[in-house]
This record gives structure tokens, sequence and C-alpha cells, in this order.
């Protein structure tokens, strides 16, 4: 079921939006070589719940963190762990956190010292996958133009736009309907209605598009060729004649 937020829902939504914000922007800042992504899931922890906010991918469907921390090949929902983060890494650090009944989710993927040209162009064509996607976007646009903006951005650069996984509308559930998929035709889908808020994300490979999932841990998604990924999310507002962008 889409729902539409009412002004009063929207605020409260802005206000979880913001605390995701700022905690990606506390994570940027402190990041760095030699850190685990165990101590990068701690950073979040913190500063989210110090927000009196909470992590909601903690124990969601029995996640066991509050962050999703992904390095290099692996796409998203890096369990943090004991890995160390080292000089020329590429690190997505997603976090959703709830406040009033509401959830913000966003996504940024972060330069670990000194990175190739080539992975930073892929975490840059990642970002700009984004604002492809919302350059035109607002009440009346068909769903599925964002895909189409994506993936003909992406695969302009000869990326992969990773189809198994996509992004949706949030709300008081951290995942509600629409589907947001990456790629798609233009004009098709349901037209966004004002009011709805949904969750922006390009999934964006250096090589293949297809993704395997973790046997051991059911949840770490990695290139299929173990080539870099990057990933790139903000929470959007539809609104008449254009959007908001709540976590940023
Ligand atoms: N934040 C992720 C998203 O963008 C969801 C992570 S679910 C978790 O949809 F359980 F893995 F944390
Ligand atoms: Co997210
Ligand atoms: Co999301």
């Amino acid at each position: 079921m889409v729902t539409i937020k009412s002004e009063k829902e929207i605020e409260l939504m802005r206000e979880s939006c913001r605390i995701v914000k700022e905690t990606l922007d506390f994570v940027g800042k402190n990041i760095r070589a030699g850190m685990t992504t165990k101590e990068v899931d701690e950073l979040v922890f913190r500063y989210i719940t110090s927000c009196g906010a909470k992590p909601s991918c903690l124990g969601y469907e029995g996640y066991p963190a509050s962050a999703c921390v992904s390095v290099n090949e692996v796409v998203v929902h890096g369990i943090p762990s004991d890995r160390i983060l080292v000089d020329g890494d590429i690190v997505s650090v997603d976090i959703t956190a709830e406040k009033h009944g509401f959830n913000g989710d966003a996504a940024r993927t972060f330069l670990i010292g000194n990175v190739s040209e080539e992975k930073r162009q892929l975490v840059k064509v990642t970002e700009e996958c984004f604002f492809k996607a919302i350059e035109n976007l607002g009440a009346g646009v068909p769903l599925y133009d964002i895909g189409y903006a994506v993936q003909t951005h992406a695969e302009s650069h000869g990326y992969g736009v990773v189809r198994a996984l996509v992004g949706h509308g949030i709300g008081r559930e951290m995942h509600e309907d629409p589907s947001v998929p990456n790629y798609g035709k233009k004009g098709t889908g349901m037209r966004l209605k004002a009011g709805m808020t949904i969750c922006i994300e390009p999934m964006i490979t250096m090589g293949t598009y297809k993704v395997n999932f973790s046997r051991e841990d059911g949840w770490t998604v990695t290139t299929a060729d173990g080539l870099p990924a990057a990933h790139y999310e903000n929470t959007v507002l539809i609104k008449d004649g254009g959007v908001e962008i709540l976590t940023l």
C-alpha cells in the first residue's frame, strides 16, 4: 500500500531524515583507514541514539547492527565486522533512523585515503545517477522514469545497474510500497503523488550488474565478478512541481 503523508507526518519525516543526514556527516568526519567496519557501526549507533532516535536496521528481520557498511565489492547490506578499512577502499554506509514513528533512510559511499581514479569515477557517477533521477521529478511523473534516468546515466559510463535490489517507499515502515527500481522504461509505472515519500538509491557496479547473496550470513550482497560497487541514497518527498530531498 502506498501511503500519502499529511503535513504533520511530513514534519516528523523531516526530523528523522535530518538525524540520518547528520549521522552520515558525523561518519564522514570520522571514518578513516585502520578503523573496522564495526567501529563505523558504533559511530552510527552512538549518534542516532544521542538524537533520541532508534536505528531501524538493528533487529530488522534479524539484522544484527545499526548500519550497513559495504566495502568495495560489497554492494549493500555489509554486516559490520572486524574488517579493517584500508587506503583505497570505497565504503557505502547506509543507515535508517526512526523517531516519533517515522523513518529516514540514506546512504553515502565514502572514500578512504587515496582512492584510484577508476573507483572515484564510479562513486561520482553513482551520485549523479540520483540527481539525474530527481531532475524532472514531481507529482504526476511516472514512477519508472526514475529508473530510466538512473540506468541511462550509469550505462552511458559502461557501468552495471543492480536489478536484484531496489528503492522503496518509506514512512512508518522502513520499506513501504512502491518499489523504486533503478532501471526501467520511460513513461511507465504509477504516477507519483504529492505527499509520497520514497527512497531513491542507485546501486551501480564497475562490471556486471549481477550480484550474489551471502549463504553464510544471509545478508551480504556482493558483485558476481568481484568488481567494486557504489551506493547513494536519499529519502525524497514528492511535491507538486518538484521534490524535496529530506536527507540532504
Ligand atoms: N537501509 C536499507 C535500504 O536502503 C535497508 C537495510 S535493511 C537491513 O533499504 F536490515 F539490512 F539493515
Ligand atoms: Co538505506
Ligand atoms: Co532504502
